[in-house]
């Protein structure tokens, strides 16, 4: 961390790699900490004090210290669902309204969007993405359509910006003969706009700049993962936002030469939810294994993540288009029973063997693997990493070469305790 400078910290594989964990473990060292994209398609799992928070929109620096949290721009909000989190938090003793800050050009997520969002999956059948059904494609579409609405917009003429946006909604639907009722989803949603209000509703870009003249820091957390970003991730099995490193830039208004170091998150092994490719996932007992030890379901929609091994071809990929500066591994105390690890260092694509992510990942892929001692220890309640056993160190090392990439954060639980910062 510098002064004056913006740190990012993003998930490099298909989401879930922990970044909810370390964005709070790492609080403490910034003043501010900024969302830049996604919505509540994200589901970020915080654990500290024997307690649980799953957090959607709001930043994951919100139980340190009083810190001010910004949601940016590049963020698509819905207020019902923003109404909920806030005030679940606020009912446990966690007080938002002065220090969470919220972009007057994030996008609004309608009730229609979220309706649009299930017509459109339905509409393509069994090629559909298993979105998260929030509503996120159809909100960034009217983005870029030019014909969405921003939290900007709820301090003048409201309702007539809203009833006009419902319309244009409402014919498509009509012509997708998609039936649904949005009455009750409205009314809350209604209320949710009321209760933005009490937020400061700010020009985020204009501050989040002014805390950088005036040498504070700002950590940004990234939301989804590489693989799942619009441009570089496994298209069209993909989220609607940038999730790069770029994304922080877009969606905060930061200059690229204000960004210091690039956190780049992964998991020991790797996980998917929704559907789309995923060449080293496993259909056998181990990824079944991996799934029950991990705990991999989804944090908002509890739904079954697909398990597999840590694959470096998509992370070289991931660490090159974000500019990765140092890595954090999460969920190592998963692996800490296994005899054997195995890593995909290269995919044979079509029977040629490559180190270089292909373009297209959705056929004729075979991951190559290399296979490692297991370590066989439980670490979960290691302190150090004098502690780490041999082979464990030696994985660490493994993994140094092939990602040409320090790794510097180790976790080794779910606990904002269980963290190993390494020297
Ligand atoms: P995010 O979306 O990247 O913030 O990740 P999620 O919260 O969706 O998923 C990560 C899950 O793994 C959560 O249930 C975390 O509590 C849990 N978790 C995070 N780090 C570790 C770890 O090192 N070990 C274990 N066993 N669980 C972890
Ligand atoms: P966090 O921030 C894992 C996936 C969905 C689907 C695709 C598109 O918790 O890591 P969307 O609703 O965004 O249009 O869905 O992206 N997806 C995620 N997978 N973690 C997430 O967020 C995700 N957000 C979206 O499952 O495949
Ligand atoms: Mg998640």
């Amino acid at each position: 961390m510098k002064q004056g400078k913006v740190d990012v910290l993003l998930g490099l594989q298909w989401g879930d790699e922990g970044k909810g964990k370390v964005v709070d473990v790492l609080t403490p060292h910034y003043d501010v900490v900024a969302r830049f994209q996604g919505g509540p398609n994200a589901g970020h799992t915080l654990e500290f004090n024997g307690e649980k928070y799953v957090l959607r929109s709001i930043p994951s620096g919100i139980f340190q210290g009083g810190k001010v949290n910004i949601i940016g721009n590049g963020v698509v909000l819905a207020p019902d669902l923003f109404m909920e989190e806030a005030k679940a938090l606020e009912a446990t003793g966690h007080p938002l309204r002065e220090r969470l800050h919220i972009s007057k050009k994030a996008h609004l997520i309608m009730p229609t969007h979220r309706v649009l969002d299930a017509a459109y999956e339905a509409q393509k059948g069994k090629n559909k993405v298993g979105t998260t059904g929030k509503g996120i494609g159809p909100t960034y579409t009217d983005k870029v359509s030019r014909t969405g609405l921003r939290v900007g917009d709820i301090l003048e003429n409201f309702p007539e910006k809203y009833a006009a946006a419902k319309a244009r909604h409402e014919a498509i639907l009509k012509s997708l003969n998609f039936d649904y009722d949005i009455t009750e989803v409205e009314k809350k949603w209604l209320e949710g706009i009321e209760y933005l209000r009490q937020f400061p509703i700010v020009d985020s870009e204009h501050e989040i700049n002014q805390i950088l003249r005036s040498g504070k820091s700002v950590l940004c957390e990234g939301a989804q993962g590489t693989m799942l970003d619009v441009d570089f991730g496994s298209y069209p099995f993909v989220t609607s936002s940038n999730t790069i490193c770029a994304g922080a830039c877009t969606g905060l208004g930061i200059g690229p030469n204000k960004i210091g170091e690039v956190f780049g998150i992964m998991k020991a092994y790797c996980t998917r939810v929704g559907a789309g490719p995923f060449p080293t996932e496993l259909f056998d007992e181990t990824g079944k294994k991996i799934r029950d030890l991990g705990h991999e379901y989804g944090a908002v929609t509890g739904r079954e993540r697909r398990c597999g091994w840590i694959d470096l071809v998509a992370l070289r990929y991931s660490i090159m288009v974000n500019g990765v500066t140092q890595l954090i591994m999460m969920k190592s105390d998963v692996l800490d029973g296994f005899d054997t690890i195995k890593a995909c260092t290269s995919y044979k694509v079509n029977g040629v063997e490559t180190r270089d992510f292909p373009y297209n990942i959705e056929e004729g892929i075979e991951p190559v693997y290399v296979e490692l001692p297991g370590w066989k220890t439980d670490m979960t309640k290691f302190t150090s990493e004098d502690q780490f056993p041999k082979q464990f160190s030696d994985y660490i090392k493994f993994l140094e070469k092939e990602l040409e990439t320090p790794i510097t954060i180790i976790s080794i639980g779910p606990d904002r305790e269980q963290t190993i910062v390494r020297k």
